[in-house]
């Protein structure tokens, strides 16, 4: 991918306003972050009441990695005006280990296996959809309703739910904390509440008739045990706050990460060319579009005063991490502006590190792998349709929509 000539004055100023939220940088964020992160390993920004940014791999690493300094009972820089637990990423050990002990056989790699036959079915059904519509928004048409349908499919709920699931999603995330006051109200007042009932409605339909089939998602939470108060089922209430989390984390993160895959390739024939005439390539192709477009900042709440790169972090202040900025960090890798599908060691934070690494890492790289295979097979030749530059949203979850094809013979 490129580089833009976009360049920052990162003096003092800039980096005591800085606002990793800002639609300013949206445009290109990545001119931004290499900015900030060649001025520190880790800058503080005055606004939000204050917040410290990690722009590097070792510094994010080392936070990531350290519960007991950095709590993720705040996750998010404004904190949320009504925070709500979102387990397991809100809660620290030792009661984290206890969600994850229940939690994480749901997402292994044998159960989302099972699941590989039904991916490749709708991903090759979406495509063909698409190019026979004539190759619209790749985003709106494949990257979201394919890892949003699979999603439905594990956790045990009807696709038609999902209209209703991907606006909440967009509440949760990033209606809660919004700056415009309407949309934050909005998602406070109507939205988030409209979600909370429908789910509890579907923890107790569940608790009353478990399917019949296969297990799902939501019947693991449902029927498992916690190593909690000596051992005991998750509450209803806890099954909520889980079931928001899985919402939050598989309804967006999949969709953006295959949008800026598809992006690059769109962009670069000479990758796609490689990828399409190389298709074993594509298991690391994945790995190093996680590292290169990796799009979630996430952050930390200090519990003690501690010191990162000659920095006092004091106890009570907030650290955000940002994958983006460390997925390109040149101490850790070698031409980290440069897409490779060669490279030997590719450890990145998109998932990001430590006990909260992420649940569903195996879906999102099945997903993503059966995804770009199918692209390659159904799909080799394409570019961006003129005059129709896809839109990037910059923040704690970066996205890339509106991305429109042209499909070449
Ligand atoms: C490319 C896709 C994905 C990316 C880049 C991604 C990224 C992340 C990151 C960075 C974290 C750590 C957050 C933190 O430490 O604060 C995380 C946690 C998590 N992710 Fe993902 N994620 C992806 C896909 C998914 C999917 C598909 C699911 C589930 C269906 C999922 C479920 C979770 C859960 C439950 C956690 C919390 C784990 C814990 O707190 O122990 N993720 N993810």
């Amino acid at each position: 991918m490129t580089q833009r000539d976009t360049t920052f004055a990162v003096d003092e100023e800039f980096l005591r306003t800085f606002d990793y939220e800002s639609p300013e940088y949206s445009e290109d964020p990545h001119s931004v972050l290499r900015a900030v992160r060649t001025a520190s390993p880790i800058v503080r920004s005055d606004l939000y009441g204050g917040y410290w940014f990690v722009t590097t791999y070792a510094e994010g690493y080392r936070v990531l990695a350290d519960p007991k300094t950095f709590s993720s009972s705040v996750t998010l820089v404004p904190p949320p005006e009504e925070p709500f637990d979102l387990i397991p990423v809100t809660v620290d050990p030792p009661d984290h280990t206890a969600y994850r002990k229940l939690m994480t056989p749901l997402f292994s790699p044998g159960e989302v296996a099972r699941l590989e036959p039904a991916i490749r079915a709708r991903a090759r059904a979406l495509i063909a959809t698409y190019l026979s519509a004539g190759a619209g928004d790749f985003v709106a048409e494949v990257a979201i309703p394919l890892p949003s349908t699979v999603f439905l499919e594990l956790l045990g709920l009807p696709q038609s739910d999902l209209p209703r699931l991907l606006q909440w999603k967009e509440a949760i995330l990033r209606g809660r904390v919004a700056a415009d006051d309407d949309v934050r109200n909005h998602a406070l007042q109507v939205e988030i509440p409209g979600f909370l009932e429908y789910a509890s409605t579907i923890v107790a339909d569940r608790r009353a008739a478990p399917p019949t089939g296969a297990p799902d998602v939501l019947t693991g939470l449902v029927s498992g045990t916690i190593n909690i108060d000596g051992g005991r089922p998750m509450t209803d209430a806890e099954i909520v706050s889980a079931v928001a989390l899985l919402v939050v984390a598989g309804l967006d993160t999949v969709t953006n990460a295959l949008a800026f895959s598809m992006e690059t390739l769109a962009k670069r024939p000479d990758l796609r060319q490689h990828l399409a005439e190389n298709p074993e390539l594509i298991p690391t192709a994945v790995e190093e579009f996680l590292r290169f477009w990796s799009t979630v900042t996430t952050s930390r709440y200090t519990t003690t005063d501690v010191e990162i790169a000659g920095q006092l972090i004091k106890a009570g202040d907030m650290v955000s991490i940002s994958t983006p900025a460390a997925g390109r960090d040149p101490a850790q890798y070698e031409d980290p502006e440069e897409i490779r599908f060669d490279r030997a060691v590719n450890r990145h934070l998109a998932f990001g590190a430590g006990p909260h690494r992420c649940l569903g890492s195996h879906l999102a790289r099945l997903e993503m792998k059966i995804a770009l295979e199918e692209v390659m097979t159904m799909m080799p030749q394409f570019v961006i349709a003129s005059c129709a530059e896809p839109t990037h949203v910059f923040g704690h979850m970066m996205e890339c929509t509106n991305l429109k094809l042209t499909i070449q013979p």
